[in-house]
């Protein structure tokens, strides 16, 4: 099996264990806060790529990989809520780019199951980036209106 696709699903999971430590590192502190409503949507996004980290490493290690447990970036402290925000975007747009790339490397390696893989995670990084997006929308245009309703449990 091939070495790049091995290397794409590493790549992949740094990005992974990247989103794990920023989400939860928001979560901790948004629950410091008293937003407790964004603090556990963020722990549920937190969670899903925690499957999506695993699933990963259950490819390398079928493709005989090393599954890598080094995220590709520190985490971000201390960030208000929009730009808390601004950070997710960006690590969802980024991780949509690159699995859209990697959907044809592994389709041009013939390595169907990888692409499935890849495929699926889409789905929900569409997702997270429609959640994060829509949440900043709002942060912008009504403000503490808004964030009002995101405190308390
Ligand atoms: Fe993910
Ligand atoms: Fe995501």
């Amino acid at each position: 099996m091939s070495k790049k696709v091995i290397d794409l699903l590493n790549e992949a999971r740094s990005r992974e264990l990247t989103a794990i430590t920023q989400y939860m590192a928001q979560h901790y502190e948004l629950e410091d806060q008293d937003f407790g409503k964004l603090a556990s949507k963020f722990k549920e996004v937190a969670i899903t790529e925690m499957k999506h980290a695993e699933q990963l490493a259950e490819r390398i290690l079928f493709l005989k990989g090393v599954p890598t447990s080094k995220p590709d970036a520190d985490a971000k402290k201390g960030q208000t809520i929009q730009e808390m925000l601004t950070t997710n975007i960006g690590l969802e747009a980024g991780a949509i780019k690159m699995y859209n790339e990697a959907v044809l490397l592994c389709q041009s390696e013939k390595d169907q199951k990888s692409k499935d893989i890849f495929e699926s995670l889409l789905g929900d990084e569409e997702e997270h980036l429609n959640y994060f997006e829509n949440t900043k929308d709002h942060v912008d245009k009504l403000g503490p209106a808004y964030l009002a309703t995101l405190t308390g449990k």
